[in-house]
């Protein structure tokens, strides 16, 4: 990797703002002080930048407990946005972060935000059938016949294809959890609605192995185990 590029992707500066740092003589690798900013670092190469280490980090993977009211998208001028509940740090670091299967913005749950787009695409990859599961609160008591429905697969309003089989699990009268593999727009309201039901709220429970921690208020995130992240397979 070049020494510019190396600097923008593991310390908070920009490319130019990294250029600026090596022509200043700020930049170190292995013992030297380096000014050309394209000369490419040797495998396992030591950085510092103004004496501090910078270290390259893989992938990033993050659960986040996302409160209502966000919005699941990287840009949006008017509403709050999933990455603005992350430290600057992190998101300057980690720039191609990105959300692995968006949820409508009155949604809460789990989010899953990533910088691995192979990884991300198994997520939401309808081919990989993913389960997802929700729990749904509804505005009536559910019936057999939703049940049935939901499980058999429904046709969607505009959407002649039937939805796949979902699993469902009855906790409450006016509250399921749900479990499709299919990541349609707006597809459990509009699962519900064309079963005779309506959507009251609605929460991400889980994606494949992953459970959102409970430790996790909302707004909150942590990194992903090796175990979670392997679990999307
Ligand atoms: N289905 C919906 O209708 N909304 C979501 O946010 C997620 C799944």
């Amino acid at each position: 990797m070049r020494l510019d590029q190396f600097i923008a992707t593991t310390s908070p500066l920009s490319r130019k703002e990294a250029k600026r740092a090596i022509h200043a003589g700020k930049v170190e690798v292995n013992g030297e002080f380096w000014k050309e900013t394209g000369k490419h670092l040797p495998a396992n190469a030591q950085v510092l930048l103004e004496g501090e280490q910078l270290i390259l980090q893989g992938e990033r993977y993050l659960m986040l407990n996302k409160p209502a009211g966000i919005v699941s998208a990287t840009q949006d001028s008017e509403h709050p946005i999933a990455l603005d509940l992350l430290p600057a740090e992190l998101t300057e670091v980690a720039r191609n972060l990105h959300i692995a299967g968006r949820l409508d913005a009155d949604t809460t749950g789990l989010l899953l935000l990533t910088t691995d787009g192979k990884w991300s695409h198994k997520v939401t990859s309808p081919k990989r059938e993913c389960p997802k599961t929700y729990r749904v609160n509804l505005s009536t008591p559910v019936l057999d016949s939703t049940i049935n429905a939901l499980e058999a697969g429904v046709v969607l309003h505009q959407d002649p294809k039937p939805t796949k089989p979902a699993q469902v699990k009855v906790l409450e009268p006016q509250l399921i959890e749900l479990t499709i593999s299919e990541g349609r727009y707006h597809q459990v309201k509009r699962m519900l609605a064309a079963a005779g039901n309506h959507v009251e709220a609605l929460h991400r429970h889980s994606i494949g192995g992953i459970v959102l921690d409970s430790a996790l208020q909302p707004g909150d995130y942590r990194e992903l185990s090796e175990k979670e992240i392997a679990s999307i397979g």
